[in-house]
């Protein structure tokens, strides 16, 4: 199955069940300063759960392009070290307002993922939370016995607040949750360590792919809960997971969703990928944060020096940093990538840009200016450094590899390498 039979098969499923099928928001949170981008689904739905304006329709099913690089939900770290973590994803998402609440959703979660998408039962781990005395919150024991009746008892597992209750910021609407994971290892794996040790351990292999979220209260900024006049539904499936265990892939880097990106880099930048570590992840993280930047520029974000424009405008920084220093290009060739990245927006999505620029030209000018800035820190620093080869010093004061980066924009990670190369040492106390 291709990404896009995935995606119909997931709506035309929930159309029968009476949901309304919408098109994704944009990525950027137009209708909530508490949020520069819109980090998932339920995001747009935030007025509906608070009973602040009323939905058209008490049933949805959606997809939802989402960005999580700030705040309470930030995956840019894990980006690239693992073959699973995007900054930019796509949710599938389900929304019940005030209509179906637990039995339905959790039904018709495993209706899909059994019968329709015919997913092997026994990988599957489902999780419940097992209460909070903080926020005096009991197990959740509906979801459990609705699990029960559906997954055999020993796929059941139980963890707390961390993991099974959902929150979008430090205030907000909120619930408990129930999470569906699956196990991809081998048998031979299986048998090794059982799967249900692996859930919510970071594992490449055992990830979650879908939560379902129990909205019944709002998070008040004093850290209290109170609980909202009606129960809400807010599921989220992630779609590059999906297509992974669909196509039977180890990677979401190796479904069609970015092997078409990571070709084209490995192409451009004369790079074999898989088979060396350090050279996937430099092209892991430029797939999956060039994508990020093109869908944030697409629905209207400038790079720039101010708030979410200058988030894009670390985001590019640092894909420039990382295939300049480990994949050693030093021209621009981001810009070639952006073509089909807005091909598949195009094809996905129903938005229309409302942007008049050209998204290669800004990101070229971008890459220009930043790839220029390097050089000359580069060359500061170089020159710095034979004045104290000079004077036979080996050491080199924190406050010049700081003044790089203050006066030059030079990245310190690259001043970093450049004189551990050269064999000195950084004196940082001197900025301390
Ligand atoms: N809001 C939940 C999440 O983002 C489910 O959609 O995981």
């Amino acid at each position: 199955m291709n990404h896009k039979q995935i995606r119909k098969i997931f709506l035309s499923f929930f159309k029968r069940k009476q949901h309304k099928i919408l098109t994704s928001a944009s990525i950027v949170a137009k209708q909530d300063s508490s949020l520069m981008f819109t980090n998932a689904g339920m995001n747009i739905f935030k007025d509906f759960f608070i009973g602040q304006k009323h939905s058209q329709y008490s049933r949805i099913a959606n997809f939802q392009k989402c960005l999580r690089i700030t705040g309470k939900h930030n995956d840019l770290f894990e980006v690239g070290k693992d073959n699973y973590h995007h900054t930019m994803f796509e949710m599938l998402g389900t929304w019940s307002f005030g209509d179906y609440f637990k039995k339905e959703s959790i039904i018709w979660a495993w209706e899909l993922l059994t019968e329709v998408y015919k997913l092997d039962k026994s990988n599957i781990y489902v999780t419940i939370f097992k209460g909070n005395k903080e926020d005096q919150l009991s197990f959740d024991r509906e979801s459990f016995q609705y699990w029960k009746n559906q997954i055999d008892d020993r796929n059941i597992l139980f963890f707390d607040k961390k993991h099974n209750f959902w929150e979008m910021g430090t205030t907000g609407p909120c619930g408990t949750c129930t999470e569906i994971h699956i196990d991809l290892r081998n048998e031979k794996e299986k048998l090794k360590i059982p799967g249900k040790n692996l859930v919510n351990k970071k594992h490449s292999l055992v990830v979650e792919l879908w939560n379902i979220v129990f909205i019944q209260f709002f998070r008040k900024a004093d850290g209290t809960l109170v609980k909202l006049p009606n129960c809400h539904v807010d599921t989220g499936m992630g779609f590059e997971r999906l297509c992974m265990i669909l196509q039977n892939k180890k990677s979401t880097y190796d479904t069609d969703l970015f092997t078409y990106l990571i070709k084209s880099i490995a192409h451009k930048t004369k790079q074999i990928y898989g088979v060396k570590d350090k050279i996937d992840i430099a092209i892991r993280i430029i797939a999956d944060h060039i994508r990020a930047v093109v869908f944030a520029i697409y629905d209207g974000i400038i790079p720039s020096n101010k708030k979410s424009g200058y988030v894009i405008r670390k985001i590019l920084r640092r894909i420039i940093v990382n295939y300049y220093l480990t994949l050693k290009i030093k021209k621009p060739f981001l810009f070639k990538l952006v073509k089909p990245i807005i091909c598949y927006i195009k094809n996905s999505y129903l938005n229309k840009s409302h942007l008049k620029h050209d998204i290669s030209s800004i990101i070229l000018s971008e890459e220009k200016f930043f790839l220029k800035t390097i050089k000359l820190g580069i060359y500061k620093l170089e020159k710095i450094i034979e004045q104290l080869r000079d004077k036979q010093c080996h050491i080199i004061a924190g406050k010049i590899i700081y003044w790089l980066y203050d006066t030059y924009g030079l990245p310190i990670e690259i001043s970093k390498i450049i004189t551990t190369k050269n064999h000195l040492k950084v004196f940082y106390s001197d900025i301390l």
